[in-house]
């Protein structure tokens, strides 16, 4: 049997076309037209004024949090459980992480767990819509309003998911987005950040390019950055996002068919669904009540030696050196980390090898 990976992009004539005709007009860098398609389009998408196209998914928190002015001895909340790049672009601003616990169900940050982190250094929020489950954002962004506090969506793992009918990424003061190969969508390494306002917007485009004058170029006033992305991932962004809605489609056939070929296994649950919340399937996420680290570890062991490969859920940062802090505070997010992995998930992965999957955990779980 061919060894079946957690991940895979779905690259297609489309994209070779679009990288193709970037490489032919000579814009290989960071003008072109493929870059103001990608911002235009995604806006479009998301239903945001403004996309800022970046080079990776880390930077475009970095780079929103300092466009919004996050300084040494702020402080942000973030969730305990989530990808350590929320926490380091807190940190590279010399600001303080935060953390707050998740909900047991969608391992998303609640108003209730951020509330319980407020204090007078508190600047900002950066929800993170764990495996493509969205915050609930209404109580999140009522709570940031009452205390003036700046919210960037961590929407690497959620292009796409919606809350209350509007999607993320559009609910903040600014969404950022990964498109790293693993991604909904990709450009190979990059990212995305969506506001709706316009002067954010022109701070992020400032930051972004190194912080130079509009009116008079190799003109620097301040510290900036050079966090651009090419005009080539650009290309295979638009083909990519130009077909979101199929892979989205195709994601969730593949939760569906997970679900029923798992269906009654005891202990056993696959992704949720929360109320208010229109999830997407980034990764098929399944949790086992009894693992512990151990056990989780020796099941992915056997699961790779049938060739199938899976990925543990998130360590919390609580337990990593660089963000360590007393487990006690984020029970949920110590209890549940060791209890999930994620299967295989990508578009091109067929019936049959979901069936085959499904097949192996069952029998590893007898
Ligand atoms: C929750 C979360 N935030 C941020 C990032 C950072 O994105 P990138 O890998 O594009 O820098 C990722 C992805 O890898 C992520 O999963």
């Amino acid at each position: 049997m061919n060894f079946i990976p957690v991940s895979q992009p779905k690259i297609g004539d489309r994209e070779k076309a679009y990288v193709n005709q970037a490489l032919d007009s000579g814009w290989v860098s960071s003008l072109g037209v493929f870059i103001e398609r990608l911002e235009e389009e995604f806006s479009r998408y998301i239903g945001v004024k403004h996309t800022i196209a970046v080079s990776n998914g880390t930077v475009a928190i970095h780079l929103a949090l300092a466009a919004l002015g996050i300084k040494p001895g702020d402080e942000v909340i973030i969730p305990d459980l989530t990808f350590v790049a929320t926490a380091n672009a807190v940190a590279y601003c010399g600001a303080v992480p935060v953390l707050a616990d998740v909900d047991p169900v969608s391992l998303c940050l609640t108003a209730e767990t951020i509330k319980a982190k407020l204090t007078s250094r508190t600047k900002a929020i950066i929800p993170v819509h764990l495996y493509g489950q969205p915050a609930e954002m209404d109580a999140i962004k009522r709570l940031a309003d009452e205390h003036h506090l700046w919210v960037v969506e961590d929407v690497a793992e959620a292009h796409g998911a919606a809350w209350k009918g509007k999607k993320v990424g559009s609910w903040g003061h600014c969404g950022t987005f990964s498109l790293y190969g693993n991604k909904i969508i990709t450009t190979g390494e990059g990212g995305l950040i969506t506001t709706d306002d316009e002067a954010l917007a022109q701070r992020l485009r400032f930051l972004r390019d190194h912080g130079m004058s509009k009116d008079k170029r190799y003109w620097h006033t301040e510290l900036a950055y050079n966090y651009r992305i090419t005009n080539l991932q650009a290309a295979l962004g638009v083909a990519q996002l130009e077909q979101i809605d199929q892979f989205l489609s195709r994601r969730k056939e593949i939760l569906g068919l997970y679900q029923k070929e798992l269906k009654g296994l005891p202990g056993v649950t696959l992704n949720p669904q929360v109320p208010g919340g229109e999830s997407v399937c980034w990764l098929v996420c399944l949790r086992h009540d009894n693992w512990t680290e151990t056990s989780r570890a020796q099941f992915m062991q056997k699961l790779k030696e049938k060739g199938v490969d899976s990925r543990p859920f998130f360590y919390p940062l609580s337990q990593m050196p660089i963000y360590e802090q007393d487990r006690k505070l984020t029970p949920v997010s110590n209890a549940v980390y060791e209890k999930g992995i994620n299967l295989p998930t990508y578009i091109d992965l067929t019936d049959d090898q979901i069936k085959t999957v499904s097949r192996c955990v069952r029998e590893l779980l007898a």
